[in-house]
């Protein structure tokens, strides 16, 4: 069985869209979802799924090593950043270098960096007159939003579409493509 472990800090319905796609399968399963934020809806999915979860602190992810030592044991195929907000730490990467990857709410590179995350990217996205933006799947590696690119797709932006608008578009995009691009990495 290959296992996944999932990180998210937000709403979670990335990690459910993951959840329901694996929840027959006997090749690849969650192992473990990760939190840093303990209001997280995501700790919800994760308990009805009946899914182990965890949440820490910034202090046992980056400095500790506690987290680090978790993923070691379980010692997951691929570990997904689902809407997971913090930067992971450079030992990490390197030690699991090609094994985490995140989904970015853009065409990457534009709308990347520190602090383009969630509506911040859609609000960026209608102030600038986009006619398309879409999403990213990519590899981690030491810097925000730059490794590797694994999938793009694209959804057009009208000229009346909100940010919430282009929210909704994204999501769409994030649940139909991100299940299935990690099904397909783990072939
Ligand atoms: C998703 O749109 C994801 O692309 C984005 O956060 C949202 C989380 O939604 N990630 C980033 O912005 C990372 N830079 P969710 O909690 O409903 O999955």
């Amino acid at each position: 069985m290959k296992k996944l472990v999932l990180f998210a800090s937000g709403s979670g319905s990335n990690v459910q869209a993951i959840l329901d796609h694996f929840t027959n399968s006997d090749q690849i399963q969650v192992s473990l979802i990760l939190s840093n934020n303990p209001l997280a809806g995501v700790l919800e999915r994760a308990k009805k799924a009946q899914v182990e979860c965890l949440v820490f602190n910034k202090f046992a992810f980056a400095e500790a090593g506690s987290i680090h030592k978790i993923l070691q044991q379980i010692n997951p195929d691929l570990i997904i950043l689902a809407g997971f907000l913090w930067k992971i730490p450079n030992f990490m990467v390197t030690e699991f270098s090609e094994k985490i990857i995140n989904i970015h709410p853009a065409l990457l590179p534009k709308y990347g960096g520190k602090g383009m995350y969630g509506s911040h990217v859609h609000n960026a996205v209608v102030a600038n007159q986009e006619v398309e933006s879409g999403i990213t799947i990519h590899y981690v590696n030491e810097n925000y939003d730059e490794g590797a690119i694994i999938k793009q797709a694209v959804c057009n932006i009208l000229p009346s579409d909100t940010p919430a608008d282009v929210a909704r578009k994204i999501h769409d995009l994030e649940q139909q493509y991100f299940p299935i691009t990690i099904e397909k990495l783990l072939q």
